[in-house]
């Protein structure tokens, strides 16, 4: 079984011995199908001597202020379970004071990318972010570190400070989990009404029709209408944003690949997703 230690100190008396190859799964617990794919991409890549840490911390400071840290899921024996059956070998559910010890302040740079896209509504949160994980890879200090492209601006930001640490974590990005109708899995998603649940496959379907759009000779105005009018087609769904971006957020020029990005409104429940896109070349 997967061994579930809680304090530091227990979770270096968990790694001793046990291999040079670590690699930490950060996530905030609530696991589900899309982290089991995470950790099973850790294993594979450290190979059988290798160790797969799962971190389980739901992180106060990342989120706002009114926004679902209270309500957020919590289960750690079924966490448990999981991380066992996708091959974990540590489950390291720590205190906030193992993560954040009172004598150690950590002042994150500002970043302009922090305050677009989910930064604009989440004020405070990238930087949350970059400390957290900062501090997670300076506890465990894995070689490898494992996220899931669904975080799309979490993924790009995290990956700079990784390869910016001395040594570097090297960052194993990971293709979004999906459910049967195409919705990225999420652990907000249980949050959904039934009839939420219906209609949220529009999200991807909008993404995807983008896509085609884009493949087709569609400018950035014309994709985002193209997305708008599938969602549209239910009035459950609010969109917060849609963009057309580089992978560094930038202006996405023609003939190179960048994100379509996506954050929308079920009622209370604030989904995103992304995907790949190629806007064509002018000849
Ligand atoms: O993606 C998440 O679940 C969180 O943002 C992370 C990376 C675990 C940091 O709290």
């Amino acid at each position: 079984m997967t061994q579930l230690v809680h304090s530091n100190a227990e979770l270096r008396l968990a790694m001793t011995g046990l291999a040079s190859n670590i690699c930490l799964v950060p996530t905030m617990g609530a696991l589900h199908e899309g982290h089991e794919a995470l950790i099973g991409a850790g294993k594979e890549f450290v190979g059988k001597d290798g160790c797969v840490v799962v971190s389980d911390f739901v992180n106060p400071k990342q989120f706002g202020q009114n926004e679902d840290f209270e309500k957020y899921p919590r289960n750690l024996e079924l966490d448990q379970k999981i991380a066992h059956k996708a091959g974990a070998h540590i489950l390291w559910a720590p205190s906030v004071e193992d993560v954040y010890p009172g004598q150690w302040p950590m002042e994150i740079e500002n970043d302009s990318r922090f305050d677009i896209l989910e930064g604009k509504s989440r004020p405070g949160h990238f930087a949350a972010v970059i400390e957290v994980v900062t501090r997670l890879f300076n506890i465990v200090q894995p070689n490898v570190a494992v996220f899931g492209e669904k975080d799309f601006q979490q993924l790009v930001l995290v990956s700079e400070m990784a390869q910016k640490r001395v040594p570097p974590v090297g960052i194993l990005a990971v293709p979004t989990k999906r459910d049967f109708d195409g919705l990225a899995l999420s652990s907000r998603n249980i949050y959904l009404s039934s009839d939420q649940r219906k209609v949220a496959h529009l999200i991807p379907d909008a993404l995807k029709q983008g896509v085609l759009v884009a493949s087709k000779g569609a400018n950035k105005l014309e994709i985002k209408n193209r997305v708008i009018e599938v969602i549209k087609q239910t009035d459950l769904i609010e969109i917060e944003y849609i963009e057309v971006l580089s992978n560094d957020f930038k202006e996405l020029a023609p003939g190179i690949v960048g994100r379509i990005l996506i954050a929308a409104k079920l009622g209370n429940t604030r989904l995103i997703d992304n995907m790949p896109i190629l806007l064509k070349e002018k000849l």
